[in-house]
């Protein structure tokens, strides 16, 4: 059995996942509500909150412990600080359990998490399912990541397609901090876009070249700002649902395009959406047409492993057994085009 740590930015997560069960047991604690009144995550506070979170989550895995027999820890990509912490936590469980160590890479974990459904479903028969659905191609939209990667036969992946400027969710904040809702805004702008009519505020798709994989989001706030200045407080308040429907289908047409023109090739035998953004119905459901009309599986990741968590560290740890198992903080840490 696996335990994992998940601490790469404002949620402290531990999850024990047994490959031949799934995941026994999982828990977050989200700093979201800390960081709300700064309008973005605060490292420094974020470290402290893990210091005083991790102990508390580890009491309830207690019963646990006894079966571990390997710990893992995300290493990287995340804030310096909150890394720091859970992998020192992970080491010290390493070594008072006298069982061994893996670093994940946290974008790794996030192409992975859409497989443990299938892995849920049939933990003995998971091996060959997953070849049949290589090469996987997999959407990673979050607060800090916009990504295509191509996940490998041989469990290589390798990057597609990225953002050149904001991610995705950082487009969904940025605009709802324009607008003057909460951080994170992402959820609330899909809550009041469901009343708008996406046509009525036109904002820009980033890159529209078809050929051109590469996704920009950071067009999009400027857009916004341009739009917000010519309205009074009076009109900002009727066109709220309208300009968060139309900030929303800007983002979402540019992710499905990009992903419609990545499997256009025809090499990739299923589709995998997960993140923090992939909590987004619009977005799943975009997604999920793209699939259907390419005639590829989509593996959609389940809400509760899209934003971040341990089951999916834990997970990943346990897929890519083979891997170096390194877990030297790297805050930095991409997808390179090898296995690491
Ligand atoms: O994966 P995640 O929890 O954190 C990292 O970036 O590592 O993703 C958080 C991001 C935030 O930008 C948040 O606004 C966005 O995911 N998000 C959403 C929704 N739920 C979370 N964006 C759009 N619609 C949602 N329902």
């Amino acid at each position: 059995m696996i335990l994992a740590v998940e601490s790469s930015c404002d949620e402290s997560a531990l999850a024990a996942f047994d490959p031949a069960r799934g995941i026994v047991r999982e828990t977050v604690s989200s700093q979201a509500a800390a960081h709300e009144k700064y309008g973005g995550v605060v490292p420094d506070l974020a470290s402290r909150m893990h210091l005083s979170a991790l102990p508390l989550l580890l009491e309830e895995f207690w019963d646990e412990l006894p079966a571990v027999t390997r710990v893992a820890v995300t290493r990287g990509p995340g804030l310096l600080p909150c890394l720091s912490l859970g992998i020192a936590c992970a080491r010290a469980l390493s070594l008072s359990l006298g069982r061994p160590l893996t670093g994940v890479n946290h974008l790794r974990a996030h192409v992975h998490s859409s497989f443990m459904a299938l892995h849920a479903a049939d933990p003995a028969g998971f091996a060959a399912a997953r070849e049949a659905l290589l090469p996987h191609l997999a959407l990673v939209v979050s607060g800090g990541n916009s990504l295509l990667v191509e996940l490998g036969r041989d469990l290589a992946m390798r990057v597609v397609a990225r953002t050149v400027d904001d991610a995705a969710g950082e487009a969904f904040d940025k605009g709802a901090k324009l607008l003057g809702l909460p951080y994170p805004g992402g959820a609330l702008i899909e809550r009041l876009a469901a009343d708008g009519d996406a046509s009525r505020h036109r904002f820009p798709r980033g890159i529209p070249e078809r050929a051109d994989l590469r996704m920009s989001f950071s067009g999009l706030k400027t857009a916004l700002r341009y739009q917000l200045e010519k309205l009074s407080d009076a009109e900002l308040r009727r066109e709220m649902p309208h300009l968060c429907a139309g900030y929303q289908r800007a983002i979402v047409d540019q992710l499905t395009a990009k992903t419609d023109s990545a499997l256009e090739a025809g090499r990739h035998r299923s589709l995998g959406i997960s993140g923090g953004v992939a909590n987004n119905a619009s977005v799943r459901s975009a997604v999920g047409k793209i699939a259907r009309e390419r005639g590829v599986p989509l593996l959609a990741a389940a809400p509760s492993h899209c934003g971040d968590n341990a089951a999916m560290i834990a997970f990943a740890a346990w897929a890519d057994a083979g891997l170096p198992t390194d877990a030297s903080v790297t805050p930095e840490a991409q997808l390179a085009v090898d296995r690491t």
